[in-house]
């Protein structure tokens, strides 16, 4: 990096401020570094750089995944014709298989790994994370913390390559549990994640990576992004195996009860927990406007539905849907998570203009269909990803 320091005239308030002037990756960088008490606070103002062409390297981990298979898939579909894919899966695990696309099994929550991921990359969108629906959060919090090693390597491997844009997928997981008590619940707006109190494990594990992304511009000036998911459902996802999340869980247990005529189905608490569900089309259509909006570099926003919903009601979308009525019973100590959650859509839209907007309904039908074709298919014998 190529750094040049320049004198300004500056005024007595702010007496310890400087301008830093950068040139690195192609393109020059301005910062105003503020000095504070012993803190030292940058802000920087933000150069356009150069639009990422077609044929720009674009790297997205956990593309074996739900999210980040349909990522690949939506940049391919816009024409991009240099995409990176990566997860720790081996191949025939992977959901999609985009064509086109280089498909690479490795694990990055090991350093050099990274650095071999990120080689030459433009963009750089990090989806990989041990994960799952509340069953596996709540059993599996090692496992959780642990991916802290998977963004940790990535920022600085991405930093390293002089990569122009990185985005890393965080989770509504991140609020304050302390404001989730309530199925009625206010939604979450992005300033109620501190006072911190996130969920245990995965959330804090969110937590501190987004903290990595912000310092990475605020110190070092990549350009980062920070989307706060809420549930996001939709083909090629989870759907068994534990650790799928509500919507394909409801769908394959409805499906199974009219397959295997018994009637009933099991619900994991009162059913009067609340939640929304964002429909994976919306996903990564807001992926791609969060990571090209200069406005929302290092600032954490939602990315989720706002359309609220108990899971009793899901479970009625559902039976609705397949046509069946189903007899319902309620396992107290499952796994629950907080009472309700819902995303505050105010920010994202004063900021896109959009929120994401597909209706449960429809989403949900869309879903319903896949995984009885999924179920149909291992039933047949045949090889399904389920996680
Ligand atoms: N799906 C949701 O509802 C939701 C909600 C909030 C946040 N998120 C976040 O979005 C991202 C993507 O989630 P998803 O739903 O696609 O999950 P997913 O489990 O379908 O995909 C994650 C992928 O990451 C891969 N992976 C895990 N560790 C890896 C490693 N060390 N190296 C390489 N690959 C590795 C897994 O094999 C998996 O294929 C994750 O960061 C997740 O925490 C998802």
């Amino acid at each position: 990096m190529d750094m040049q320091w320049t004198k300004v005239d500056i005024p007595k308030s702010k007496r310890q401020a400087r301008i830093v002037h950068e040139h690195w990756n192609g393109c020059d960088h301005v910062a105003v570094i503020i000095k504070l008490n012993t803190m030292e606070q940058t802000k920087r103002l933000v150069e356009k750089g150069p639009a990422t062409k077609k044929d720009d390297l674009i790297v997205i981990t956990g593309a074996g995944g739900f999210i980040g298979g349909n990522l690949a898939l939506h940049f391919t579909k816009k024409g991009f014709t240099n995409i990176r894919a990566v997860d720790k899966k081996p191949l025939y695990e992977w959901y999609l298989h985009v064509p086109g696309v280089e498909n690479i099994c490795l694990d990055v929550s090991n350093e050099a790994n990274c650095h071999r991921v990120c080689e030459g990359a433009v963009e750089v969108y990090n989806l990989a994370a041990d994960m799952g629906g509340m069953g596996f959060i709540e059993r599996f919090r090692v496992e959780c913390l642990r991916s802290i090693l998977i963004n940790t390597h990535m920022v600085e491997a991405a930093y390293k390559a002089g990569t122009r844009r990185y985005f890393y997928s965080s989770s509504a997981c991140a609020y304050n549990t302390l404001l989730q008590k309530d199925p009625n619940v206010r939604a979450l707006k992005e300033s109620d994640a501190y006072p911190a109190m996130a969920e245990r494990g995965y959330g804090w594990e969110k937590l501190v990576s987004e903290m990595f992304c912000e310092e990475y511009w605020h110190e070092r000036g990549m350009k980062t992004f920070i989307a706060r998911f809420h549930n996001v459902y939709g083909p090629n996802g989870t759907w068994d195996g534990g650790r799928e999340k509500a919507p394909a869980a409801m769908c394959r247990k409805v499906i199974e009860a009219i397959d295997k005529k018994d009637l009933s189905i099991n619900i994991w608490g009162t059913g009067e927990q609340t939640r929304s569900f964002m429909y994976i089309d919306d996903c990564v259509k807001g992926i791609d406007m969060i990571t090209h909006c200069d406005d929302l570099i290092a600032t954490p926003i939602n990315l989720g539905s706002s359309e609220l919903v108990s899971i009793n009601t899901l479970v009625s979308k559902v039976e609705k849907i397949a046509g069946v009525k189903l007899k319902r019973s309620y396992n107290l100590n499952a796994p629950l998570g907080v009472a309700g959650r819902n995303s505050d859509n105010t920010f994202i839209k004063q900021m896109l203009k959009w929120e994401p907007d597909t209706t449960l309904d429809k989403g949900l039908a869309v879903t319903y269909k896949w995984i009885g074709q999924q179920y149909q298919a291992r039933k047949a014998g045949k090889r399904v990803g389920i996680g």
